[in-house]
């Protein structure tokens, strides 16, 4: 059963602009080091690019994922249990959220994303699949607490992110989210969370710079959202897409490069660049077995077990919400 519209919780003004997208953007485009966050890469276009990226041979992290969940099913229900409200932070139009739906028996699923028609496109398809599961979909930006439907109030949780989102977060925003999940999901809830590892840099740079172009089409469809929803006239063929490794970090960065100098307005207000300045549109953080278990462990969530796949270049780990507590 999937409510029509589901709930609607992105706020908009009388023009129908996404208020923290254009906040986000004028901000990060006014810092000397020009950025805008990753999220905005999802309207339906991008959302349909990142599809299209999942399947490209030289981005592994989807089919790595993927196989963990098929080959894991069963070790992971066990841990899980039976009865839990799935809830995924972003919504599952992939195919590990049957995958793993299919393996637990979950009483209900949730899905949270701020991409309205992709979300309502994707729960249906989902509720089709799994008759007899209760589908609340929620358009909401899950970097705030989100209040879940009344429905599944008295379910114990299980988070659901997959994909390694998380590390599109620096440190303190991953921390941040990851505490506010906890107080989303609420006491006793579980957490099953996709970390992409650290590995060989050329590796990592050909998932982020595809032969086919089409990682570089995702990175400059946001220019084009920029244009059309903010009302910016920003010559998009100036840019090129670029991917860096970032080794103080272990990030892959996704830049937007400036070929030429160049002047734009955005929402009325100008911006220049020189030739080789950039605008940072993405992070991707990579993960080790102990950086993962210090970020999980500084967000109140403790790891029970972690599986990564055969070639081990992708782990999924599953933790359990942890009052504070004053003992060490
Ligand atoms: C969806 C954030 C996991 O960082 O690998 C893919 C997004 N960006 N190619 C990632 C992305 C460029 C992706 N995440």
């Amino acid at each position: 059963m999937t409510s029509a519209k589901g709930l609607r919780l992105v706020e908009r003004d009388a023009g129908g602009v996404d208020l923290a997208f254009r906040e986000d953007v004028l901000a990060g485009l006014a810092e000397a080091q020009k950025a805008v966050p990753a999220r905005w890469f999802y309207d339906d276009r991008g959302s349909q690019l990142f599809e299209d990226i999942t399947q490209l041979p030289e981005y592994y992290p989807t089919r790595a994922e993927t196989e963990i969940l098929q080959t894991r099913a069963g070790a992971i229900a066990d841990l899980v249990g039976e009865a839990r409200a799935v809830v995924e932070f972003g919504s599952g139009s992939s195919v590990k959220t049957p995958l793993l739906l299919s393996a637990i028996r979950p009483s209900a699923y949730v899905p949270l994303d701020i991409a309205g028609d992709f979300l309502r496109a994707s729960s249906a398809a989902l509720a089709a699949k799994f008759p007899g599961l209760p589908v609340y979909p929620v358009e909401a930006d899950f970097m705030r607490r989100v209040e879940l439907p009344a429905e599944v109030a008295g379910l114990p949780k299980l988070g659901f992110f997959p994909g390694s989102t998380i590390g599109n977060m620096i440190a303190r925003t991953a921390t941040d989210l990851l505490r506010t999940m906890r107080a989303t999901l609420g006491e006793g809830a579980m957490l099953l969370i996709g970390m992409d590892l650290v590995k060989d840099e050329e590796v990592l740079l050909a998932a982020y710079d595809d032969a086919a172009g089409v990682t570089a089409q995702f990175n400059l469809n946001l220019l084009e959202r920029i244009n059309r929803e903010l009302g910016g006239d920003i010559p998009i063929d100036v840019f090129a897409h670029e991917a860096r490794w970032n080794d103080a970090f272990a990030r892959i960065e996704m830049h937007l490069v400036a070929q030429s100098d160049v002047a734009f307005t955005v929402g009325g207000q100008r911006f220049a660049m020189r030739a080789g300045e950039s605008i940072h549109t993405e992070n991707s953080h990579k993960f080790t077995k102990r950086s993962a278990q210090m970020l999980l462990a500084a967000a109140g969530w403790e790891p029970c077990a972690r599986w990564t796949d055969e070639a081990r270049q992708f782990s999924l780990v599953l933790a359990e919400s942890r009052p504070p507590r004053s003992a060490p």
